[in-house]
């Protein structure tokens, strides 16, 4: 028999087990859940994790700036609003595509300082010195939001820096009220490591509690000096008073090290998936060259066959393509701008195809015994275990000409390294974790990273941030059509957050705020574990375990966030009416889609 006949005989074998599998399941599948219906309206929208900056938002698109503007706005507002990860002292990625379908990707990732060193976290024996790269003034990357923000704005924008800066002025003179989950995460233990930070946030121990406003008079007047001079963050009197301040607290990033910061408006990955065209995030992030694979993968099952959606059939399925695409993430990417990255290797069709034939249709495929398929990538480099923080945020924003933005900003940790720069009010990034620290050593915790990912002067550190940007599939006689802007927080978790969403609405009809709100699972090859959040069926999970899964559902997938992670912000534009349809994660209940 020929090697085609032979595959062709596999697929047919498998697509029968994986139907009489899906049989099996189907009395205890679970459904959509009834009752969760988008927020809709009829000419723009903003989705966010804080109300308040959703509101920015959209007070922006109100006043006739575009979905830039309104990014820009809830940027800011986010740095006000949101501390945990919103930010002036972080970074970001910001994904826009114009009504006239041109996309950018602006990147304004940290960068390592000039002073940095491969083997800066190590000690005298070559150890890695724990909670170096997370904690205290050496965990920063040179910070690029505001770099970002105000570059979008003068590209992109309508309106001037100052009007998309004035709600997030407003908010931080003027105070906003904090819901009951925002004031207890004020309490935090890395915040109250700096005395100014716990001064600001934490009134010296006399704790803000539910309904108090929070005002940031200090934030306010930085903001306020941004929008009137936006290169005094880089080049100006602010760039030397956080080069100053870092150096005072042992830091090593300098006023060089703001003047040499730049945006890179990179091109965006692209990818296809039944009949949308995905637009995603290229590296320094992970995220969109690892969707695009994993979507690839699992493009010729019948995926709607094996739901209905979280069904057992369909999520096996599911974590196998994320255990193959991880574990390419895990050798293979870094810094495109200090590495040559195999990404049209990575992306190639016959590549996903002979992944996916190396998938058993009735049961996990060990990480252990998994086997790259050969001939298609180069050796990798070296790699280890690493886990990232999943303290991120995620927005989605279109407006009424049918401009999209899709971003998602981090200082890393909850709070970042939890420093707030003396005399300019805003919390610094702990962002140099993300690097590899020590190349070729496991530690303690889950996801590889190969040595394309250690650290070097002015280098980038590798990410998942995955806002990304679909469209029904477009030809060069005629554009695709926005269909979802969508985006999530969650560390190693985002890419398969988001893949879970699009296949949530691609494949199984899910509306937006089913998709945000479904039980999320995720599986990264390494460590050789399914996680589950707790609300993920149970009846589910458990044969998922007798498929041979080892499951992790009664620890909590994140000590902080008590067995949930991410926060799915999406946008639907109804390809029937043109209505945008808002979903916002409900286990973030103080944030919202709001349009008009
Ligand atoms: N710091 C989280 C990320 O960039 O993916």
């Amino acid at each position: 028999m020929s090697r085609i006949r032979v595959t062709h005989a596999r697929i047919a074998a498998s697509t029968v087990a994986l139907a009489l599998l899906s049989l099996q399941m189907q009395a205890q599948q679970p459904g959509p859940m009834p009752g969760l219906e988008p927020t809709r309206a009829q000419h723009a929208m903003v989705t966010t994790v804080q109300h308040d900056a959703s509101d920015a938002g959209l007070a922006i698109l109100k006043q006739g700036g575009n979905a830039v503007d309104a990014a820009v706005a809830v940027g800011f507002a986010l740095a006000v609003t949101y501390p945990f990860a919103g930010n002036l002292g972080g970074g970001g990625f910001m994904l826009i595509r114009d009504k006239h379908g041109k996309t950018h990707f602006l990147d304004y990732r940290e960068k390592a300082p000039a002073a940095a060193s491969r083997d800066m976290y190590l000690d005298a024996q070559g150890n890695i010195i724990p909670g170096m790269s997370l904690v205290g003034f050496k965990a920063s990357g040179v910070p690029g939001s505001v770099a970002g923000l105000t570059f979008a704005q003068k590209h992109f924008g309508k309106l001037s820096l100052a009007e998309d800066m004035a709600p997030a002025i407003k908010l931080a003179t003027e105070g906003f009220v904090l819901t009951a989950p925002e004031a207890a995460s004020l309490q935090s233990k890395n915040m109250a490591r700096s005395a100014t930070s716990a001064h600001i946030y934490q009134r010296d121990g006399n704790f803000y509690k539910e309904g108090e406003t929070i005002r940031l008079p200090l934030l306010a007047a930085t903001l306020t000096a941004i929008s009137k001079d936006p290169a005094t963050f880089y080049k100006g009197a602010m760039a030397h008073q956080i080069g100053d301040f870092e150096k005072a607290g042992g830091g090593l990033i300098t006023a060089e090290d703001l003047a040499a910061y730049e945006v890179k408006d990179r091109k965006p990955i692209k990818g296809q998936y039944h009949g949308y065209d995905i637009i995603t995030a290229p590296p320094p992030s992970s995220g969109g060259i690892v969707l695009v694979q994993i979507l690839d993968i699992l493009a010729s099952y019948d995926l709607a066959k094996l739901g209905p959606d979280r069904s057992a059939a369909q999520v096996h399925i599911i974590t196998e393509a994320f255990r193959r695409a991880y574990m390419d993430r895990a050798d293979y990417l870094g810094d495109p701008d200090f590495n040559q990255l195999p990404l049209k290797q990575m992306a190639s069709l016959k590549y996903a195809a002979a992944w996916r034939g190396s998938i058993d249709p009735s049961k996990p495929t060990p990480s252990k015994s998994l086997v790259r398929p050969a001939g298609f990538l180069p050796p990798p480099p070296d790699s280890v275990p690493h886990k990232q923080p999943t303290d991120t945020t995620h927005y989605s924003i279109v407006d009424k000409d049918g401009n999209a933005v899709s971003v998602t900003t981090t200082l890393n940790g909850g709070f970042g390294n939890g420093i707030t720069v003396d005399g300019l009010g805003f919390l610094m990034n702990n962002e140099m974790d993300d690097f590899t620290s020590k190349v070729g050593v496991p530690n303690m915790f889950g996801l590889i990273q190969s040595s394309a990912n250690g650290i070097a002067p002015r280098k980038r550190p590798l990410s998942a941030m995955t806002p990304t940007i679909l469209t029904t599939h477009g030809h060069w006689y005629r554009r695709g059509k926005l269909s979802l802007v969508l985006g999530s927080p969650g560390g190693s978790t985002i890419i398969t957050t988001v893949a879970n969403d699009i296949i949530s609405i691609v494949d199984n009809g899910l509306n937006v705020q089913q998709a945000a709100d479904a039980p999320r699972f995720h599986h990264q090859y390494l460590p050789d574990r399914l996680d589950l959040e707790r609300k993920f069926p149970i009846d589910i999970g458990n044969q998922l375990k007798a498929m041979g899964y080892a499951t992790n559902r009664d620890q909590a997938a994140d000590e902080k966030t008590g067995g949930t992670w991410g926060d799915s912000e999406i946008i639907a534009v109804d390809p029937k009416t043109g209505e945008l349809l808002g979903g916002h994660d409900s286990r973030r209940t103080y944030g919202k889609a709001a349009g008009y």
